[in-house]
């Protein structure tokens, strides 16, 4: 690989994420991976040469398994490098240790997490394998940026295997205070492993906060400031620790909202609908920190009240499967199809649906009708990093029209003030504020509307990229 000329005073760049952009379905072969991670690392690494390894989603089985096609090329001057895992590693990595202890660990411990030990030595082992590769491809003096909380130890265990490399890493979910993180019994072992890195990079800076107060806590170090010095054989080395909160690449959402093809669709999907008054939409992974059920219950309760009529009023929740092997996702599954089917046998008539549901991914142009189509967006995490959704609505909002319902308990609530912002943990405020955003006057929502896009186009994903790798780099 010379992943030169990556926009970044010639620094050949790595990116090392659990996911790869695409992968394999036995049904439909390589299709997008869903996720905000996928979304944002593709737009940023579209136009530049570089280098990105990470896992497919496929197994790997021990008689080589049937011919699979190896992962397309991946746009523009990507090249995609694919870790294969086994069935086992899966388990204990990606569904036990990421996604049954530290994914809702972080995520305020929504529901409980599980520790065990033999998943954390699988979390350990395929983070070795991600580093080792990583170590094997990265040309001398790279910058290696890692991504995310299934490879937490993958910064150290590179360091050591390479020091000579620039190493960054970016958490795309939140960073829980201390109070929650001193639970993990690997508590000392992430925070190492993270401050391999040279940078380390949040979403927030209560995050980053959070990180540093835990650095001092359980590895006695004294960050000073953003920086945190640590002593290594070698010598001392500075980590820097900042927020980064990420964006979308806005102009080419907006773009595409504004083609004739879209505006149909848009059109279309209404006519489909009834020719409702007000389209109320959710579009998420199925996954329980989203609050898809905070805003089923809250629409229900809207149509029971008769403030919402289903005659004129429709909600429409498109959920992409996800961590289907995860139990709490299988339950998470059942409340919300629960939810939707007593609500449509309720109050449903002949003809009158008002809660349509689709568990389904969805091409971008597809839902980029969706955006454009929707009166209300509704985002309601319990607890999310960021959550790119909202910012792809308003992106696609180009007549500034529509209205935002967002939690409080997302990242982009600290920069999307003119949102309706909603505690999803009272419904009743959900009930107002979705009430407020279908009913207000043209103006208000243009005025709201003019200001969350303004906020979408000025922190776009290419800035947020730039401004990390600028910062890895060594720049102040
Ligand atoms: P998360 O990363 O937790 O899934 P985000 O809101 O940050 O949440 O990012 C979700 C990404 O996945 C967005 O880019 C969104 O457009 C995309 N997405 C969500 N649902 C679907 C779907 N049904 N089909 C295709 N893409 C989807
Ligand atoms: C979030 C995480 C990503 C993850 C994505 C999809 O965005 O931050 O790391 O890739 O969800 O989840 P999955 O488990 O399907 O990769």
């Amino acid at each position: 690989m010379s992943p030169r000329g990556a926009g970044h005073e010639d620094s050949p760049l790595v990116v090392v994420a659990n996911r790869l952009p695409v992968e394999y379905d036995e049904e439909t072969g390589w299709r997008p991976a869903p996720g905000g991670l996928v979304t944002a690392m593709e737009s940023v690494l579209r136009d530049r040469e570089s280098l990105w390894i990470g896992w497919s989603g496929r197994y790997e089985e021990a008689d080589g398994g049937p011919e699979i096609p190896p992962p397309p090329t991946g746009a523009g001057g990507m090249v995609l490098d694919e870790v294969p895992l086994t069935r086992a590693e899966v388990k204990g990595y990606y569904e036990g240790c990421s996604n049954g202890a530290i994914w809702p660990l972080y995520h305020d411990a929504i529901v409980t997490p599980v520790y065990h030990r033999t998943q954390f030595q699988t979390y350990r082992r395929v983070n070795e394998k991600f580093a080792r590769r990583a170590a094997e491809v990265a040309p001398q003096g790279a910058l290696v940026w890692v991504h995310d909380y299934q490879l937490q130890l993958v910064p150290r265990m590179l360091r050591q295997l390479r020091p000579d490399l620039r190493i960054g890493f970016f958490l795309h979910i939140p960073f829980p205070p201390v109070e929650l993180f001193s639970q993990l019994p690997w508590r000392r072992q992430i925070l190492e492993g993270l401050l391999g890195a040279d940078l380390v990079g949040f979403q927030t800076n209560e995050a980053a906060l959070n990180f540093l107060r835990l650095v001092r806590r359980f590895l006695a170090l004294q960050p000073g400031g953003d920086r945190v010095v640590v002593d290594e054989l070698s010598g001392s080395r500075t980590v820097r620790v900042e927020a980064f909160p990420i964006g979308i690449r806005a102009q080419d959402y907006a773009t595409l909202a504004d083609e004739i093809p879209t505006i149909e669709r848009a059109a279309e999907i209404r006519r489909d609908l009834g020719d409702p008054h007000t389209i109320l939409l959710g579009v998420d992974r199925l996954d329980y920190t989203k609050g898809i059920d905070v805003r089923i219950r809250a629409v229900t309760e809207l149509f029971e009240d008769g403030e919402l009529d289903p005659e004129s009023t429709v909600f429409v929740q498109v959920a992409t499967p996800s961590r289907e092997n995860v139990e709490e996702y299988q339950r998470i599954r059942d409340d919300v199809e629960l939810l939707v089917s007593r609500a449509n046998g309720d109050l449903g008539k002949l003809g009158v649906t008002p809660i349509h549901y689709l568990h389904q991914p969805m091409p971008r142009a597809e839902l980029t009708a969706m955006y454009v189509a929707a009166d209300v967006m509704l985002v309601t995490p319990l607890r999310d990093g960021m959550n790119l959704v909202c910012k792809e609505y308003v992106a696609c909002r180009t007549e500034e029209t529509g209205g935002l319902v967002l939690s409080e308990f997302t990242g982009a609530a600290n920069q999307m003030h003119d949102a309706w912002l909603v505690n999803p943990y009272d419904i009743d405020g959900v009930k107002r504020s979705i009430m407020d955003a279908a009913s207000a006057l043209p103006q208000e929502s243009q005025r709201r509307m003019t200001s969350l896009r303004h906020g979408v186009f000025e922190h776009d994903v290419e800035r947020w990229a730039a401004d990390f790798l600028s910062r890895l780099q060594g720049g102040s």
